[in-house]
């Protein structure tokens, strides 16, 4: 019966999450029973979308929840063996037990790092994918703006568009990650919107407007979006991230959308999970042919769960923000 510590929620926080908020808790944990399996965490993602539900959703005092990259280290479960990587939604965790339901098996690349199925050829690079494919109807060689482009989700969406022989905007909130994103990555102008003025900046950087904006933030980007978009623009709303710790994210020119004809439309992965075959075959190629590049910010063991979320909130990562549990 191993001991797993496990980061709960103890309070709800008030504005950006604080270290006072989560406390660390040792469990023992049973091993497995029949038609059940125990497995190790090896790593954990780390999602602004576990901000809201600090706010509303997530139980106090149990163990959160987030997605898990882990290994079968005891099975008496038939479809599962010892060695196995599953992905779960039982992060914050160290070890779990599971009658395999919610479980789905990894067979990870072998040309690949194993943390890129966690972030470019996981979920957060299927929801670039998808979003700026499928829901922001891209074509060829259209003006693009991304943001949180140093993020997870931008970084992979920008080079998509880069991909398309799209001229690409991109802004992100660090002078590293906007170097990164000129000198690595390509884009064709990068704004620190902590240093200028998203507004004007954005207009300076679109001088033929917008097609297409991926909203990964809301409020001000949003609002300088909405200024430039060109007539039957599109706007993929994936995130709304300004909004998170206070819980609103004012837009004021709304009906900017009525006259430049322009789509507006929410999304979550599983709206395009059709494509995802598609999307394997194409990211995985990308990885490889070194056309998609990525970053990432891994914080070590267990106890670091709670400042990895806080640090995301802050814009401390570049790239995808991962906590490593076990190797
Ligand atoms: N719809 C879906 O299915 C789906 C799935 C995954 C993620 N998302 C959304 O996609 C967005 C990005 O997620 P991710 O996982 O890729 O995270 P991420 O971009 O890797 O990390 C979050 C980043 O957001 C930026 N940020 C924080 N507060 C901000 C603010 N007030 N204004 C502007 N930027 C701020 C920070 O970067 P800077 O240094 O740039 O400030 C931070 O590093 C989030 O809004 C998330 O909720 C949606």
């Amino acid at each position: 019966m191993p001991k797993s510590r496990e980061v709960h929620l103890v309070q709800r926080p008030t504005g950006a999450p604080k270290p006072e908020d989560f406390a660390l808790v040792q469990q023992a944990v049973p091993d497995a029973a029949d038609g059940q399996v125990l497995v190790q965490n090896l790593l954990m993602s780390v999602d602004p979308a576990m901000r809201p539900r600090l706010t509303a959703g997530q139980a106090l005092n149990e163990a959160m929840g987030g997605g898990a990259l882990g290994r079968v280290v005891q099975s008496k479960h038939a479809d599962f063996a010892v060695g196995e990587l599953v992905n779960s939604r039982n992060g914050f965790r160290e070890f779990f037990t599971s009658d395999g339901k919610g479980l789905s098996k990894l067979s990870p690349d072998p040309d690949l790092p194993l943390t890129v199925h966690m972030h470019a050829l996981g979920g957060t690079g299927f929801t670039a994918y998808g979003g700026l494919l499928h829901i922001g109807q891209l074509k060829d060689g259209e003006q693009v703006f991304v943001s949180t482009a140093g993020g997870a989700v931008g970084s992979v969406a920008a080079q998509i568009a880069k991909i398309k022989g799209c001229y690409v905007v991109g802004s992100t909130g660090s002078d590293d990650k906007a170097a990164w994103l000129r000198d690595e990555v390509g884009l064709d102008a990068v704004i620190n919107y902590k240093a200028q003025p998203i507004r004007k900046a954005l207009e300076d950087a679109t001088p033929k407007g917008i097609d297409v904006y991926f909203d990964n933030v809301g409020g001000e980007h949003l609002e300088a979006a909405l200024r430039r978009m060109n007539t039957l623009g599109r706007i993929p709303v994936c995130g709304f991230i300004s909004g998170y710790n206070s819980g609103h994210s004012n837009v004021g020119n709304l009906s900017n959308i009525i006259y430049s004809r322009v789509m507006l439309r929410g999304f979550v992965a599983p709206d395009f999970i059709h494509l995802y075959g598609d999307f394997q075959r194409d990211m995985a190629g990308w990885l490889k042919a070194g056309q998609v590049k990525y970053q990432e910010t891994i914080r070590e063991g267990i106890a670091a769960a709670p400042d990895a979320l806080i640090g995301l909130m802050a814009g401390q990562n570049a790239g995808k923000m991962l906590v490593r549990l076990a190797e």
